[in-house]
């Protein structure tokens, strides 16, 4: 795969709803200084925040100047001077059809809306935008099952084409998510390698040192099931285990993780949930919260490669260490299935340490025959053109490139594959998904899953 250098092809006017709210504020300001400062922006644009709280352009400039002080290491002056020029701000109620005819004058260049807001104000804004003029990106979860997404859905395509829907998944703006795929068609082992006849299982993990930092309103109502498996990891298992797209298009690429994910299959019974201690006492969460703040499943894929091949996947806050990572544990073979010695893997870390490890078993030197692990490990941090997430997916939004936004369809296989899951306190009774409370800083519950973890962990 060719990486290419990019950059905005046309002038643009950045619209951002709920601008003074903290992903505008942690993520996006800062890629957007970026941006800038990697002169990746060509050509003259305009950025408006757009939200009620009371603002003047002055105090908004100082607001995203904090901002990308608290959050560059090393800042461009002549960047952040040059783009402090380019904001300005609205404010608006977002039900106010006025209000978006008002905006609309102050818009020089083809308008693109970033709706940092809420999900509860996006039939307003929809409905303010609504027309052929737009572009929009919206931040997942897209909807929180099945039904609501379709909703949603239909309600988007009432005011918009398909091609002005920029759906998003912050994952697939890393660079190492993206490599998933590139690995295993660049390396011949690896295509050969990762099948049903060699892998005893795949393990998934995205685990969290943090807890929810204050943000009760937002986790409680969506807990880690829908934060974090519906879309980060069920994207990060479909690159990992589909086929290759036959071309390099938004649209080959789509169709072939919506086909992955359709042939998912999970038990929901099986799924452990856990929360962690004082939790449920946190300021904004009720006593009697049964939100999840760890969730860990498994998964099979009716897949002609992988049949038969457990998939493992758990997500969890305020545990031990951050570790995202992909771990394939090979099958053994003659000594290891003898002996005690451990099996193959290979461990793919996602953040924070981008790096590939090859788990090896080599023989001590001399007259003993015993053997000891051998690991041969490289760094795969990026060191290219390398963009922050948003960054890289604020760029391919504003030049119109698709391939890694979400597509329609692989939303609702997604949700196709969350909502028994959320079904089975309906079904089996509330205590079916009573969490396990676990101690913060530890591994989060006890399962009969398989897992690798590196020592440190
Ligand atoms: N923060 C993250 O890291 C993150 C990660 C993934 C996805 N997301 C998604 O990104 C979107 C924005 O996240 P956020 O954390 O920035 O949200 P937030 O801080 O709660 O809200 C952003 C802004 O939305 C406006 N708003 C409009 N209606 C609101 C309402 N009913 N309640 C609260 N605020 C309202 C507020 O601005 P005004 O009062 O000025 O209008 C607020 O400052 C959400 O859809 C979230 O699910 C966020």
């Amino acid at each position: 795969m060719k990486t290419e250098f990019q950059s905005s092809a046309h002038p643009f006017s950045l619209v951002i709803f709920g601008a003074s709210g903290s992903l505008a504020r942690l993520k996006l300001f800062p890629a957007l200084y970026e941006l800038e400062a990697e002169a990746r922006l060509k050509h003259d644009y305009q950025i408006f925040g757009f939200g009620r709280s009371a603002m003047t352009d002055t105090e908004f400039r100082d607001f995203f100047e904090k901002s990308v002080r608290e959050h560059v290491e090393h800042v461009d002056e002549q960047a952040l001077t040059k783009i402090l020029t380019k904001i300005h701000y609205f404010q608006g109620d977002y039900d106010a059809p006025a209000d978006y005819k008002k905006l609309e004058k102050s818009l020089k260049y083809k308008p693109i809306a970033y709706l940092s807001v809420p999900p509860v104000t996006f039939s307003s804004i929809f409905k303010g935008l609504s027309g052929p003029r737009w572009k929009l990106v919206i931040e997942k979860p897209f909807g929180s099952d099945l039904k609501s997404a379709q909703k949603l859905q239909r309600e988007l395509k009432k005011y918009f084409k398909e091609q002005q829907i920029f759906l998003l998944d912050h994952y697939l703006g890393k660079e190492a998510v993206s490599n998933l795929l590139a690995l295993r068609y660049a390396n011949s082992i690896l295509t050969d390698l990762l099948h049903k006849d060699f892998v005893a299982n795949i393990q998934i993990s995205a685990l969290e040192n943090k807890d929810i930092e204050g943000r009760a309103s937002y986790f409680d109502q969506v807990g880690i099931l829908r934060d974090m498996v519906q879309s980060h990891l069920l994207q990060i298992l479909a690159y990992f285990t589909m086929h290759a797209p036959l071309q390099e298009t938004a649209a080959a690429i789509q169709h072939e993780k919506t086909r992955l994910l359709k042939m998912v299959k999970i038990d929901p019974k099986s799924v452990i949930r856990g929360q962690y201690q004082g939790y449920a006492t946190e300021k904004g969460i009720a006593k009697n919260s049964m939100t999840e703040t760890y969730a860990a499943l498994k998964v099979s894929l009716n897949h002609p490669n992988w049949k038969g091949v457990p998939i493992y996947i758990r997500s969890g806050k305020a545990l031990k260490q951050k570790w995202t990572s992909v771990v394939v544990e090979f099958k053994p073979r003659g000594a290891q299935r003898r002996g005690k010695v451990e099996p193959n893997r290979l461990v793919i870390d996602l953040q924070p340490n981008e790096k590939i490890e090859f788990h090896l078993l080599t023989k001590l030197g001399g007259k003993l025959f015993d053997f000891h692990p051998l690991t041969t490990g490289r760094p795969i941090y990026c060191s290219g053109d390398c963009l922050s997430e948003h960054g890289r997916l604020l760029l391919s939004a504003l030049e119109g490139k698709k391939d890694l936004f979400l597509g329609f369809d692989e939303i609702m296989a997604s949700w196709r594959v969350l909502d028994p899951i959320q079904k089975v306190c309906t079904l089996f009774g509330k205590n079916r998904c009573k969490p396990v409370i676990y101690k913060k800083g530890s591994l989060g519950p006890k399962d009969n899953f398989k897992w690798f973890n590196p020592k440190d962990l």
